[in-house]
């Protein structure tokens, strides 16, 4: 049975079920943010000690401004809210991606990292404004500055995520098929699952299912 550390998940298809549901996309976001409580619950459950979650890549900004006001302002409303509650239930949150947006929120990312940053049980990584490119560029630059040698356990010291192990398993929900920019570097030998189901439909059970799954396969990692 493969042990399993770290889930990422690409949580994709808010807005096409907001279209469907409610004619809206901004409703399929406040939908999504009830699918991240139910899998943060379950994570716990299952023991998970790591849980990345894709929330906005560098390339949502092409996105427009009323919806981009309306995912920061959940993000935030959800800090103020739950940050306390999972303080009390040991969770650390850590940011990874470029923490430029208002004063406000910047403060409240930097705070709430601060306030869990002794929290053991489950570390989840919020992806906000990240882009793996971006974040392997900025670390071949700063390794170039440090004059290190060129190396994998040195550039690893400048990614956002050297003291993450990485993603055992990835799950993109959607039913869409890429990586849109998210881990390439580290996802290297996750095992992938695309699920069909959009985000706000996803739930524990389907979360078991792919978990029950990934325990069975065989990870060779080159080997035989
Ligand atoms: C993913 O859902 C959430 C974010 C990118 C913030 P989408 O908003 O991309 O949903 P679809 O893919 O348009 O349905
Ligand atoms: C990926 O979803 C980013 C997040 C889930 C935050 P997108 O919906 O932005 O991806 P593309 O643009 O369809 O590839
Ligand atoms: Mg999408």
């Amino acid at each position: 049975m493969n042990p399993l550390n770290h889930v990422a998940i690409i949580m994709d298809g808010n807005g096409r079920w907001g279209i469907k549901n409610k004619n809206s996309r901004n409703a399929g976001h406040r939908a999504g943010l009830n699918t991240v409580e139910k899998i943060i619950k379950e994570t716990i459950k299952q023991k998970i000690k790591f849980l990345t979650l894709y929330a906005f890549s560098t390339e949502n900004w092409k996105r427009p401004k009323k919806e981009i006001n309306y995912l920061f302002n959940l993000l935030e409303n959800f800090l103020i809210n739950r940050i306390e509650e999972l303080h009390k239930q040991n969770i650390r949150l850590k940011i990874i991606g470029i923490k430029s947006f208002s004063n406000n929120l910047n403060k409240l990312l930097s705070s709430s990292e601060r306030k869990t940053s002794k929290n053991t049980k489950l570390q989840i990584n919020l992806a906000l404004n990240y882009g793996s490119k971006f974040e392997l560029l900025n670390a071949f630059k700063n390794l170039q500055k440090s004059k290190g040698k060129i190396s994998e356990k040195n550039l690893k010291k400048y990614l956002q995520t050297k003291d993450i192990p990485d993603p055992d398993l990835l799950i993109r929900t959607g039913n869409t098929k890429r990586l849109s920019n998210f881990l390439l570097w580290q996802l290297a030998y996750s095992e992938i699952h695309f699920e069909k189901k959009l985000w706000p439909d996803f739930n524990e059970k389907d979360y078991n299912k792919i978990i029950k799954n990934y325990r069975s396969i065989k990870r060779n990692f080159g080997n035989i």
